[in-house]
């Protein structure tokens, strides 16, 4: 496909030599007196390099460069002009002209600039099309080879560059759904700006409903002045609503009505205020089964669910078990200045034979745990917690493991710790790796709170 050149130059002689130097090089030539019909041209084709004349007589080349420069930032653009011109031809240099040629030029010398121009131009657009296919990073802080998350990795990359699609992450407790949050924010274009997170089960309704939209100086008794949300603090960037599940029924229309790109107001306001941003939302619940069973709204489900990243368990990817404690082993020796280097096969084969209820977060407490307790430089099954070891375990679950609803398993698990540490909640906590919301929410659903 032979590049097209737009040559806007008031001369007339100039122009024609121009035009018949285009065909001589068989680059198509798009021909304007002046300003005004260069810009025309320009916004009527597909333009590869611009040639400019420093002086017309409707505006300065200067002028014209920004112009062009706002409708297409890489088009490539070659003053022209006479000697006394040349200060300022330089100076259209730093304002992002591609190069500048003196009248008279020599013929050699313009199809050289032109050929560098268009060479750079075609580099440009190969390295934007290798971005798109190529995955964007390789998310070195997220571990793991096993298949699953090597999927994981990948659909995190792919919806980076949706920028603005939200994302849903799904997983148990522990298995980096905040990790994997925070990577689709740093793969999307909107890396270069905030990203910012809230735990809706944290809150009670109303403050995050505050939180979310902001509010007014005397919105409320207490709203002494002014507070932006976090609608507002994200924009341009990504909102990460954690724990997605637990926002309450009666706030759930209001986030959709954002989500579906309609403004709002802060509480107590009258500006309607529209924001540019994306939701990633994580949830250690099945919100799919949630809205089927009317204990989240359906809509906003649908919404939210437009892609779904979901975290594979730990005890899902035993593969990866080794790399993980190895990598914990490692940083937590660092960090704790200890000589411990590795970590013995039987002690390796108890971790792979444990069902992690906490995923890598339990695996990262036990190691860290094990490597305080660790002298030698081989970490041992006896620097491993009670529970860990097969004859200590709880008795099997007789139901087979499901994953998701992780009843009769995850049930059996939590009551037997329990017991072991004499009923003391906190340490049934730490033991488990998980936090204590999870862990209280947890007993309440088996009854045993
Ligand atoms: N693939 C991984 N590679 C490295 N570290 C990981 C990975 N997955 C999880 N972790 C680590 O495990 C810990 C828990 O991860 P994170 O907080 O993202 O889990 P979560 O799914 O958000 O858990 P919760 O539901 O309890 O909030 C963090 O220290 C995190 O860095
Ligand atoms: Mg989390």
């Amino acid at each position: 496909m032979s590049a097209t050149i737009l040559i806007i130059e008031d001369d007339a002689l100039m122009r024609k030599s121009l035009a018949s130097f285009c065909k001589k090089n068989a680059f198509a030539a798009l021909l304007a007196e002046n300003g005004r019909d260069g810009m025309s041209l320009f916004n009527q084709h597909s333009v590869d390099v611009v040639l400019l004349d420093m002086r017309l007589p409707d505006a300065t080349g200067t002028e014209l460069l920004a112009q062009i420069h706002k409708l297409d930032a890489e088009v490539a653009v070659i003053m022209m002009t006479a000697f006394p011109d040349l200060k300022s031809a330089v100076e259209t240099i730093k304002n992002g002209a591609f190069d500048y040629v003196t009248k008279p030029f020599e013929v050699a010398e313009l199809l050289q600039t032109i050929e560098k121009a268009l060479q750079i131009r075609s580099l440009k657009s190969e390295v934007l099309r290798l971005k798109r296919t190529l995955p964007r990073q390789d998310f070195p802080n997220i571990l793991g080879a096993s298949a699953a998350i090597e999927q994981v990795r990948a659909m995190i990359s792919k919806v980076g560059m949706a920028a603005d699609t939200p994302v849903l992450i799904m997983g148990e407790s522990g298995t980096g759904k905040e990790l994997a949050a925070n990577a689709i924010h740093s793969a999307s274009e909107r890396n270069n700006k905030p990203m910012v997170a809230i735990n809706c089960s944290a809150l009670p309704d109303h403050l995050l409903e505050s939180e979310l939209f902001g509010y007014e100086k005397g919105a409320f008794t207490g709203a002494a002045q002014r507070k932006l949300g976090l609608f507002e603090l994200a924009n341009d960037g990504t909102l990460f609503l954690d724990e997605i599940s637990e926002m309450q029924l009666n706030m759930q229309p209001k986030l959709l009505r954002v989500l579906e790109g309609h403004p709002f107001k802060r509480l107590g306001g009258t500006k309607d205020i529209q924001v540019n941003v994306r939701i990633v939302a994580a949830s250690n619940k099945r919100m799919d089964e949630m809205a089927k069973t009317g204990h989240f709204r359906h809509d906003l489900y649908y919404r939210l669910s437009t892609f779904v990243i979901e975290l594979p368990p730990l005890r899902h990817r035993a593969d990866d078990i080794q790399l993980f404690a190895e990598h914990f082993v490692a940083k937590s020796a660092k960090h704790m200045r200890k000589a411990v280097a590795s970590i013995s096969a039987d002690a390796l084969k108890v971790l792979q034979q444990y069902h992690w209820p906490g995923n890598v977060r339990e695996l990262r407490n036990i190691i860290e745990r094990a490597v305080i307790l660790c002298d030698e430089s081989v970490l041992t099954s006896e620097h491993l917690p009670g529970q860990l070891l097969p004859a200590s375990r709880p008795p099997a679950a007789s139901a087979a493991d499901t994953d998701w609803s992780l009843a009769d398993m995850e049930k059996r698990h939590i009551l037997w710790v329990l017991e072991q540490v004499g009923g003391n909640k906190s340490a049934a906590t730490r033991r488990l790796g998980i936090a204590r919301s999870t862990f209280d929410e947890k007993l309440k659903k088996y009854g045993a709170s």
